[in-house]
């Protein structure tokens, strides 16, 4: 499987700054040959025309959204669709972050909604899971991750399962500096395997599971070399193009 190196450029840069990160990491990954890598990058919406513009002739970049409101269109004022978002040559989502989990209110069952529409769509879907620190010290990271897997991956149609990738993220790790253990991230994505299998049957084999949170250029090897890690989701570390294309390069 191709390692899917993500970038989540959160609410960060100016029109100016990405296009010149996209710029910078176009060079880069122009004078390599990364076969094994495929590499996806969120900008802000407002940056996301400049960055498709930089990379449309970069076959190994994807450009995805950072979120969009499960309805064809409506009254929904500040939100954006997905026809607005493929109208720009966006195909592919996030759903579930943690922050918008967890700072602007999204439920598991908000999250379902988002992560079946966008499929059902045509789109790509990085489902984003984890659990809070509280939760893994109550002994509750399995029940967790069954939960938000289970929940948002009910009811898919097979048809579908080949855009769907699933991010574990543990919330304590994002933007902390705390990167989980290789003994913490290799029995996270164990249980996400099972219960993506569980759900989806052998179809579940071949979804992709990223690790997100705190990865850095000094932590990328010894996480992609562990079993069942398929890829990375980087924040912080990858709003710098040097420090994002090290990351790529692991
Ligand atoms: P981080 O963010 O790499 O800055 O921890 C990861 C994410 O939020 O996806």
């Amino acid at each position: 499987m191709q390692k899917i190196i993500a970038a989540n450029w959160k609410m960060y840069k100016s029109r100016q700054e990405a296009r010149k990160t996209a710029v910078d990491l176009r060079g880069m990954l122009a004078a390599e040959d990364l076969p094994g890598k495929r590499v996806v990058i969120f900008p802000s919406f407002t940056n996301i025309p400049d960055v498709l513009d930089v990379f449309a002739a970069t076959p190994c970049v994807a450009v995805g959204a950072q979120n969009f409101y499960p309805a064809s269109e409506g009254a929904y004022t500040g939100e954006i669709s997905l026809a607005m978002l493929g109208d720009m040559g966006v195909s592919q989502v996030l759903a579930g972050h943690s922050e918008r989990r967890h700072l602007l209110g999204e439920t598991d069952e908000f999250v379902a909604r988002k992560t079946s529409f966008a499929l059902n769509q045509g789109f790509s879907v990085m489902l984003c899971i984890g659990e809070t620190l509280a939760e893994r010290e109550a002994g509750d990271l399995v029940r967790i991750l069954s939960r938000q897997t289970g929940s948002a991956l009910a009811d898919l149609p097979e048809d579908c399962l080949a855009r769907l990738s699933v991010a574990y993220e543990p919330v304590w790790a994002i933007g902390t500096g705390k990167v989980a253990g290789p003994a913490e991230v290799l029995e996270a994505h164990a249980a996400v395997r099972s219960r993506v299998v569980r759900i989806l049957g052998d179809a579940g084999r071949n979804v992709p599971i990223l690790y997100g949170g705190s990865v850095k250029p000094d932590n990328a090897v010894t996480l992609l070399e562990l079993d069942n890690v398929d890829g990375l989701l980087v924040g912080g570390a990858s709003l710098n193009a040097e420090s994002f294309m090290q990351i790529v390069r692991a």
